[in-house]
């Protein structure tokens, strides 16, 4: 199997919150703590002196006692002394952090860990013989990306046949997901549907609908914009265009996962490209911007 995915470079995800999490949870272990070994302990050794009796002494009818004279209505406290409030107060107060550690530190650590478990699925199309891609053209392909699920999993992709790179085919496959908000983006340019061909494949039905995008590509939604490498030329989108992981077998097109692009430069065989874990629409995935929406929604 030639595998022509490895010239693109690797760039890890954006920067994430983790840190405020690991610290958070070490709030909340340290107040808990305190927390537990102050109920556990039934509170500090509390010494309660009995206050005497108001005014003891007075008669019956007397007047009250001014509040300067007489006996203290209850001894001074010992140095270090402790009464049931402050106690109550300190572990309230201790008990409260907790909470409010913990509100602020859970959501944070499920964002962290929650997408190891959300791994993106493998998704595999085959798109048919490659001889059905002609050199230098884009050919708007139609296919399901997961049969069982039905017409939901319908995806389109512009394919690009980029000639030998290295003795080996090379391939544009770009997602038709607008990165602004996700609309389908439409090639700027004449569509050949006289040209269009349904092949059948071991992923299904293809449809293959050649194209002319000499303007780029078009979201209708917005007006996003972008060149035929996919890079962001105008409008709302913040990046370019995801694009899709692609291998051939036994002479077919096989279409994979969808990966971010933060750019693209250079065109067709000898572009270079910018490659990040697939991201939302509307997310950038890199530069500053990226460290404002760390958080990623499973995709
Ligand atoms: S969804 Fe494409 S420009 Fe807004």
């Amino acid at each position: 199997m030639d595998d022509p995915r490895g010239d693109m470079e690797r760039h890890e995800s954006p920067p994430s919150l983790w840190p405020v999490g690991a610290i958070g949870a070490a709030l909340v272990a340290v107040c808990g703590f305190l927390w537990a070994r102050d109920v556990v302990r039934g509170g500090r050794a509390t010494t309660v002196a009995t206050a005497p009796p108001l005014e003891e002494g007075r008669a019956p009818g007397a007047p009250p006692i001014p509040a300067d004279k007489g006996e203290a209505a209850m001894p001074e406290p010992a140095p270090g002394e402790r009464f049931p409030r402050n106690v109550f107060l300190e572990n309230a107060t201790l008990g409260l952090g907790a909470i409010i550690g913990g509100v602020v530190t859970l959501p944070v650590i499920g964002f962290a860990v929650m997408p190891a478990f959300l791994k993106q699925h493998s998704h595999e199309v085959d798109l048919g013989p490659i001889s059905n891609f002609q050199e230098g053209q884009y050919v708007v392909a139609t296919f399901l990306r997961e049969p069982s699920q039905g017409e939901v999993s319908r995806r389109t992709a512009f394919i690009r046949n980029n000639g030998l790179l290295h003795g080996k085919p090379s391939f544009t496959c770009i997602s038709n997901r607008c990165a602004h908000l996700g609309c389908p983006v439409q090639p700027g340019g004449p569509t050949f549907d006289d040209k269009s061909k349904t092949v059948k494949t071991p992923s299904g039905q293809v449809s293959l609908i050649p194209s002319l995008p000499a303007a780029g590509f078009i979201c209708p939604c917005h007006g996003g914009t972008y060149d035929q490498e996919g890079n962001r030329i105008a409008g709302p989108p913040v990046r370019g265009l995801d694009r899709f992981e692609f291998w051939i077998r036994n002479g077919n097109l096989i279409l994979g996962n969808t990966y971010s692009v933060a750019q693209v430069t250079g065109t067709g065989a000898n572009a270079e490209i910018k490659r990040y874990t697939l991201t939302g629409p509307g997310q950038h995935v890199d530069g500053i911007e990226s460290w404002l929406y760390p958080l990623q929604p499973p995709h």
